[in-house]
């Protein structure tokens, strides 16, 4: 059987750091708040001259070079993100010149905090449909010349970064053995940003609010902590594998209570579930393939290793994947 196998992974956080100190400077907030209720200590910060872009191109140059794979063998170029460059052309299209992938075909994904598990599926279903051999999918975000640092509600929860996996054809056991995706739009009003779409454009009067984003914190978290298990659970139904059978689970890291209180739920013991949301806040899209990464570079996943990951975000969308290593 053809399955879509990762063969490389690779980070790129720029080199700016905020720790929670520095928050205490933009906004009311303190160090202990931000630990406690979210298990956050720092986020990266882009340098002022870089782009969704640049983050996500470094990501997937770091992946291909890990994988052995120049970026002129590369089919697809799928970009998950929420910050994209520009209105339009596509970040993935961008991302595909500045990798010199020239025969690669490129798209977007805006499927917010659950993006790369959206792009893993598209990625996936490319190869098993026989279309692509090899496709990249990359994801991050650029929130820091967006966001309002003095709205401390959402302020102090998110970073910049990118992530990336070069996903390849191959027979045999190793790859994703299976993907499952969710999606509830009438709950969109949990997390939002209202203005600057076309509902409503930008104008004079509204652009100085135009970043505001409005969450629904505690709802959020406490859908969030059933959603994680559901979600799992339905990665399971077509493999016959079960929790047990998981060597390291990597979520999208929104909240270490949230993780904490679902891996809890599915019977999952603490060190099987990995978290970075210390070193990098949260990175939306970017976050789970960031973590897959670290994860490795902590030697925390081996080859033939059972790998979960899942998500739960604006939308409000969630997800779930288990691979093969
Ligand atoms: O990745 C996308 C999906 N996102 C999520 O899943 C997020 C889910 N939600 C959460 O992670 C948590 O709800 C938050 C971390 C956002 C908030 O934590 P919480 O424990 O739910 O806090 P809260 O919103 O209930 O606020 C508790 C208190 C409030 O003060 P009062 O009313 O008790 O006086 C807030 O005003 O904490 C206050 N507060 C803060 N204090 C210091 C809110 N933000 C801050 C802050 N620093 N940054």
């Amino acid at each position: 059987m053809i399955r879509a196998r990762v063969v490389g992974t690779g980070n790129y956080l720029p080199e700016k750091i905020l720790t929670n100190k520095d928050m205490e400077v933009l906004c009311d907030t303190t160090d202990e708040w931000i630990q406690q209720r979210t298990g956050i200590k720092q986020r990266h910060v882009a340098a002022p001259d870089e782009a969704t872009s640049d983050l996500c191109t470094r990501a997937a140059e770091n992946a291909l070079k890990d994988a052995g794979i120049a970026a002129g063998d590369v089919d697809a170029v799928i970009c998950c993100t929420l910050t994209p460059d520009y209105m339009f052309p596509s970040t993935g299209s961008v991302v595909q010149a500045k990798l010199g992938a020239d025969n690669a075909a490129a798209l977007d994904i805006n499927a917010a905090c659950s993006g790369f598990l959206y792009g893993l599926a598209t990625a996936n279903a490319y190869i098993q449909s026989g279309l692509y051999k090899t496709v990249v999918v990359t994801a991050g975000e650029l929130v820091s010349n967006r966001i309002i640092y003095k709205n401390r509600d959402t302020g102090v929860l998110f970073g910049d970064g990118a992530g990336a996996v070069v996903l390849r054809a191959e027979e045999g056991e190793r790859g994703v053995l299976s993907m499952y995706l969710g999606s509830d739009g009438k709950s969109a009003d949990m997390l939002i940003m209202h203005k600057g779409g076309s509902k409503v454009p930008p104008k004079p009067d509204n652009v100085l609010d135009i970043f505001t984003i409005q969450m629904k914190g505690q709802e959020l978290f406490k859908r969030a902590v059933v959603k994680f298990p559901e979600a799992c659970q339905k990665a399971f139904d077509s493999t016959g594998l079960t929790i047990d059978d998981v060597a390291l689970f990597v979520p999208h890291q929104a909240n270490g209570r949230i993780l904490e209180a679902a891996a809890q739920r599915m019977g999952l013991p603490t060190e099987k579930l990995y978290m970075n949301i210390d070193r990098v806040a949260n990175i939306v899209a970017g976050s789970i393939p960031i973590a897959l990464h670290h994860a490795r570079e902590d030697g925390r996943i081996k080859d033939g290793d059972i790998v979960l990951l899942a998500s739960f975000g604006a939308g409000v969308t969630w997800g779930s994947s288990l691979i093969r290593w």
